[in-house]
């Protein structure tokens, strides 16, 4: 049987760590891909982590390239070219220069990939996403954005720090745009199945959420170079497992919604099921009127900041 191929396109600290828990689950063999100007860099990390396979104890082939004819025919390519936040710089600082890196990587996906399932991670995540459709023109269930699993793993982590409970039993849910207009959903959030509402006040909960809404900046804030990296990678490497193991995975995802939820051909984070196919389903749940409220509120940001793309694009 033939094992998935898997690219990486930005080989720092977000698609080197990628590379690593997709090499680690033996999710496929892995492409790591990054600009000429680096050099040798991608196929060091390439080379390194191979290195490490004989004592982790995985098969997966890793290899390192500056050159899109290696990653032709992926089945799945995970997008993290961009520049990351420095403290101060919120995700929207960096709509100018990731657009147009995006512009570049899909364009060179829909040549050398075009049956691939892309996963974008580069901020501004929803216009990055965004944009990355328009590129590559492929079938929407087949270009999604990740914010969603990192934001609900960070809410998860800190609702469990809350409660001294296992993270394993935290279920949660937030929707919505990448950013301060995330919108978390109480009556699907759960721990080992009892209502959040039932464990946690509202005041202390609502200081929870906002701590998962500057979830992001509290890490670039800590370490001052750059922006997370081991828990986006990871839920990148989440989502990859969901597309080459066909999992069905009911996961929140930046997903292209038009009727879904009204909002009329915006990316947006909204709970799917992802599987082989990509994007197989948006499930549209029933929100309360505060909760529709919050929501158009994020979809109203996120048509906004793509807005503002498409007019630094076309200047
Ligand atoms: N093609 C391929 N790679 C590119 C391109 C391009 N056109 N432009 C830049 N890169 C590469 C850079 O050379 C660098 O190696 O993308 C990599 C980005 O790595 P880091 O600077 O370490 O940034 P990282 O922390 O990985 O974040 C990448 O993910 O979470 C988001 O906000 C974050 O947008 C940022 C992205």
């Amino acid at each position: 049987m033939r094992r998935a191929k898997i690219s990486i396109i930005g080989a720092g600290n977000v698609g080197a760590t990628c590379a690593h828990w997709c090499a680690a689950a033996e999710l496929g063999d892995i492409v790591l891909l990054d600009i000429p100007a680096t050099e040798d860099m991608p196929r060091g990390k390439a080379l390194d982590l191979m290195q490490s396979s004989p004592i982790m104890g995985f098969d997966s082939n890793v290899v390192g390239t500056t050159s899109y004819d290696d990653t032709a025919e992926s089945d799945v390519i995970v997008v993290t070219a961009g520049i990351p936040r420095k403290p101060g710089m919120s995700r929207d600082d960096l709509l100018s220069t990731n657009a147009k890196i995006v512009t570049s990587v899909g364009e060179q996906i829909k040549q050398s990939s075009p049956n691939a399932v892309v996963i974008v991670v580069s901020n501004p995540l929803d216009a990055m996403v965004q944009q990355m459709w328009k590129v590559t023109g492929f079938d929407p269930a087949r270009v999604c954005g990740q914010a969603g699993v990192l934001d609900t793993a960070r809410y998860r982590t800190f609702l469990a720090m809350e409660l001294g409970v296992s993270v394993e039993d935290i279920s949660a849910l937030l929707m919505g745009g990448h950013g301060d207009t995330m919108v978390p959903i109480p009556s699907c959030t759960s721990v080992g199945g009892i209502p959040v509402t039932q464990l946690i006040d509202a005041g202390r909960l609502e200081e929870i959420v906002e701590r998962t809404r500057k979830g992001g900046a509290e890490i670039v804030s800590l370490l001052k170079t750059g922006s997370a990296y081991y828990a986006p990678a990871a839920a990148c490497a989440q989502m990859v497992e969901a597309v080459v193991k066909d999992k069905k995975r009911l996961i929140p995802v930046a997903a292209l919604c038009d009727k879904e939820y009204g909002v009329g051909g915006y990316y947006v984070g909204v709970p799917v099921v992802m599987g082989s196919g990509g994007v197989e389903k948006v499930i549209e749940l029933k929100l309360t009127d505060a909760e529709k409220a919050d929501f158009q509120k994020s979809v109203d940001a996120v048509k906004g900041l793509v807005a503002t793309m498409d007019e630094l694009l076309s200047a």
